[in-house]
């Protein structure tokens, strides 16, 4: 590779036309550019699966202060807390605080909730012959399910300002990476009510995270208390109880969205399903490789690097583009192609190592169930309108609409 050929690609993570199709673009810098450095944005980014996945478990090299989100979240939004963006030693302090909750073992207490949630998210649509998938499902079960674990109110007006807010703290505009005044606000909003909601449970606690982490015993950190006397929006505590709110459902949404968007596209994918629900797991394996929620995260190096006969000094930004490693025909086979019966294999979409996603075990839950009920009441469903993205943060890849069509179960055409 020489210098003129890697700058013959660009991967501009900002712009509107890379997020509508992203994978040319990763193929290019697997190939031509697997060490890309961008003149204008002045990161890095690792694209190809080894390498990825190698700065994933390198907590030496690669340090996430300054923050995974590539745009300004990581600046603006980031404080004490923000378990993804903190390394060694607080960061272990910190999630051993919530680790309990999210092992497997936990976890699987919760499939009859989800499925409750799910029945009756399908029945409200089964009869109709049409939904939209992403608003009728993939977004709602995050938010009933997380909402519940972490001990947020799932119904009446607080939970309506939480989810508006949930939105707002994503708002962003394509090809900036600026937050906009509406994220401004949501950001305040959610931060001054997780406050007081932990004050409020410090005196009355219950069986919910949002009590787990206020009863927590933890040591100051440089001198500063996790969980003052006085509870504020900058307090370590407000910290990871933020981003587990901004952690748990959007990406889960994104999951789910594309699980069923790529089974309406591969009917007879759809049908072996049905006919044969053990492959469910597989399934969900394979909708999280073919397009990860979270397609890049940031890091920044300790030390000089030299890979692949480039030098990434100390002290710069790089991207690790799990989206990208996920499509890398170095680690699978016909990576392009969608398919719920390839051989389990690793994939990038969690991520490895000391910030590997914490909540895989209920993401996967809530998938495994979604579409164990929801994939026999919806028989042959097939796309019917336009798909449209989320608007967010450029890390993340998420629909804001899948319409679908069907012949409701019962009827005969
Ligand atoms: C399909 C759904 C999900 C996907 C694809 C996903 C993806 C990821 C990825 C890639 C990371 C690592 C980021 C990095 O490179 O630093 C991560 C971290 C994290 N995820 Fe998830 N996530 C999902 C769902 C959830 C849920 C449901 C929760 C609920 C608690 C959650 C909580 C977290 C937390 C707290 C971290 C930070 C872990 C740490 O730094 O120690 N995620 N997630």
């Amino acid at each position: 590779m020489t210098a003129s050929t890697a700058q013959q690609v660009v991967y501009d993570p900002y712009s509107a036309a890379f997020k509508d199709d992203p994978w040319p673009v990763y193929r290019r810098l697997r190939d031509e550019a697997p060490v890309y450095h961008s003149q204008k944005w002045g990161f890095w980014a690792l694209s190809r699966f080894e390498d990825v996945r190698a700065a994933a478990r390198d907590h030496e090299t690669y340090l996430s202060f300054e923050g995974i989100d590539i745009d300004d979240t990581a600046k603006d939004m980031s404080a004490p807390g923000f378990l993804p963006d903190i390394d060694n030693p607080r960061h272990d302090q910190l999630r051993r605080i919530v680790q309990r909750t999210f092992v497997p073992r936990t976890i699987a207490k919760l499939e009859d909730d989800v499925r409750r949630v799910v029945t009756g998210l399908v029945d409200r649509f089964a009869d109709t012959g049409t939904a939209d998938i992403a608003q009728d499902l993939a977004w709602p079960i995050p938010y009933a399910v997380f909402f519940d674990v972490l001990g947020l109110p799932t119904t009446g007006s607080d939970r309506e300002d939480l989810v508006r807010w949930s939105h707002g703290l994503k708002d962003r505009e394509d090809d900036d990476p600026r937050l906009t005044p509406v994220a401004w606000d949501a950001l305040h909003d959610t931060k001054d009510y997780l406050a007081h909601v932990l004050t409020e449970r410090r005196a009355h606690p219950r069986e919910d995270l949002l009590s787990t982490l206020v009863t927590a015993e933890v040591d100051d950190h440089d001198g500063v208390p996790y969980a003052p006397a006085r509870i504020d929006r900058d307090s370590e505590i407000v910290g990871l109880a933020f981003v587990l709110f901004l952690a748990g459902v959007e990406s889960t949404s994104a999951l789910l969205s594309t699980a069923f968007r790529e089974l309406a596209r591969h009917p007879e994918q759809a049908a072996g399903l049905v006919a044969d629900p053990a492959g469910i797991p597989a399934a969900v394996e394979e909708a999280l490789r073919f397009d990860a929620p979270l397609q890049v995260a940031g890091r920044t190096t300790t030390r000089d690097v030299e890979l692949h006969g480039v030098t990434i000094p100390a002290g710069e930004r790089v991207f690790l583009v799990y989206g990208s490693a996920n499509r890398d025909e170095r680690q699978f086979d016909d990576p392009d192609r969608f398919d719920v019966t390839r051989p389990p294999q690793r994939h990038m979409s969690f991520s490895e190592g000391l910030h590997g996603c914490l909540g895989a075990p209920l993401a996967r839950l809530e998938a495994r169930v979604a579409l164990e009920v929801a994939l026999p009441r919806l028989g042959r469903f097939e796309i019917s309108g336009p798909l449209t993205r989320y608007r967010s943060t450029p890390n993340m890849r998420v629909l804001d609409s899948l319409p679908v069509s069907f012949t409701p179960s019962g009827r005969t055409s």
